[in-house]
C-alpha cells in the first residue's frame, strides 16, 4: 500500500501566464492538498473521501482518478488493476490546482505501484495532456510544480518541460479561496484570442524583469514586477469585488497580489509575519463568501508531491 500527497499551488504567480507556478505549503504544518492511497487489485476500484469529495462527479468514468488511471496504463501498454482511494481535499474550480493534485497524486502513485515504468519527464508530460482536457488546453503551470516543489518556470521544451527556478525564501503566501467556484475552462475561453503588440511587449519585460529580480535576488523589484495583463483585466470581473480587496491587502502592506491560477482564489505576499497575519484576517472577514472558503498563510513547498507514512 502506498499513499502519495501531492500540494496546492499558485498558477500564473501574477506575471507569467501559464508559464509560471508554484507550490503551497501552510506555515502552520498542515498539508493542503490532495492524498492518493493505491494497492495493486483485481479489478479498478475507486473510493472517493476528504472534505470535498461531494463536488466530485457521481460517474467514475469522469473521475480524474479513472483518467489518470486509463491514460497511464494505456501509456505503458499494460493493464494495472489497482484500488484507490482518493482523499480530495482541495474544492473543484478553486484556482489553487485542484485538478493538478488529483492527476499528480495518481501518476505519481501508479507509477510507485508498477515499478516506475515512467521517467519525470515522460510523467510530467502526461500530467500535462490529462490537464489539457480537463481545462481546455494544455498547461502546466499547476501540475509542474504540484509535482516537482518550488517556482517552476515551464519552458515546454520537447526535452524539459519545467525547471525550478530561485525564490525568496522570507515570503509569505496568504491565499484565499473565497469559497465559490470557477470552471478553468470558462475562465481560459473568456480570454482574448489575441493581445495587441504592445501588451506582449510589456508581459515580456514584466516576465523577464521578475525572473531577473529572482536570480539577482531583488525582492522589492520582484514584487513590482508581478503584475498581469493579459489574465487579471478580463478575469476580475468573476472574483468578489477584486480590485477593493486589492487595494485594501495594499494599504495593510501586501508587497503584491493576484489572481492565483484562473481564480476565484487570490495570493498576496508580505515578508512580514505581522503584516501577513493582519491580511490573513482582513481577507476572512471580507473575502470569504461562506463557511467553506479558508485562508492559508504558506510558503513555497519545495518538496512536491511525496510518499506520505
Ligand atoms: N494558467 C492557468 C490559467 C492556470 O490561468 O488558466 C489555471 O489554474
Amino acid at each position: 500500500m502506498i499513499k502519495i500527497y501531492a500540494p496546492a499551488s499558485i498558477g500564473n504567480v501574477g506575471v507569467g501566464f501559464d508559464i509560471l507556478g508554484a507550490a503551497i505549503v501552510p506555515i502552520n504544518g498542515d498539508l493542503l492538498g490532495d492524498f492518493v492511497t493505491i494497492k495493486l487489485s483485481t479489478q479498478f476500484k475507486l473510493v472517493n473521501k476528504g472534505i470535498f469529495a461531494n463536488q466530485l462527479p457521481r460517474n467514475i468514468k469522469n473521475n480524474i482518478v479513472w483518467k489518470c488511471w486509463l491514460k497511464f496504463c494505456q501509456f505503458i501498454k499494460k493493464n494495472i488493476p489497482v484500488s484507490i482511494i482518493l482523499e480530495k481535499n482541495m474544492p473543484i474550480g478553486s484556482g489553487l490546482g485542484s485538478s493538478a493534485c488529483s492527476i499528480v497524486a495518481t501518476l505519481v502513485a501508479m507509477n510507485e505501484i508498477s515499478n516506475k515504468p515512467l521517467n519525470a519527464s515522460e510523467l510530467l508530460f502526461l500530467m500535462g495532456e490529462i490537464e489539457g482536457e480537463i481545462s481546455g488546453s494544455i498547461h502546466y503551470d499547476n501540475v509542474a510544480p504540484s509535482y516537482l516543489g518550488g517556482l517552476q518556470l515551464i519552458l515546454e521544451d520537447s526535452k524539459i518541460i519545467s525547471q525550478k527556478i530561485p525564490h525568496f525564501k522570507n515570503w509569505f503566501w496568504i491565499i484565499a479561496w473565497p469559497g465559490i467556484n470557477i470552471s478553468t475552462s470558462e475562465a481560459r475561453k473568456i480570454l482574448p484570442k489575441q493581445y495587441t503588440k504592445e501588451i506582449c511587449i510589456k508581459n515580456s519585460r514584466y516576465l523577464s524583469g521578475f525572473i531577473h529580480a529572482l536570480y539577482s535576488q531583488q525582492p522589492q523589484l520582484a514584487a513590482h514586477l508581478m503584475q498581469d495583463f493579459i489574465a487579471e483585466p478580463y478575469r476580475m470581473k468573476l472574483l468578489p469585488n477584486f480590485l477593493n480587496v486589492k487595494e485594501n491587502i495594499k494599504k495593510i502592506g501586501a508587497i503584491s497580489c493576484g489572481i492565483s491560477g484562473s481564480g476565484p482564489a487570490i495570493f498576496s505576499i508580505s515578508d512580514d509575519i505581522c503584516i501577513a497575519k493582519k491580511i490573513s484576517l482582513w481577507l476572512k472577514n471580507n473575502y470569504l463568501q461562506n463557511n467553506i472558503g479558508f485562508v492559508h498563510i504558506c510558503f513555497l513547498d519545495l518538496k512536491g508531491a511525496r510518499k506520505i507514512g
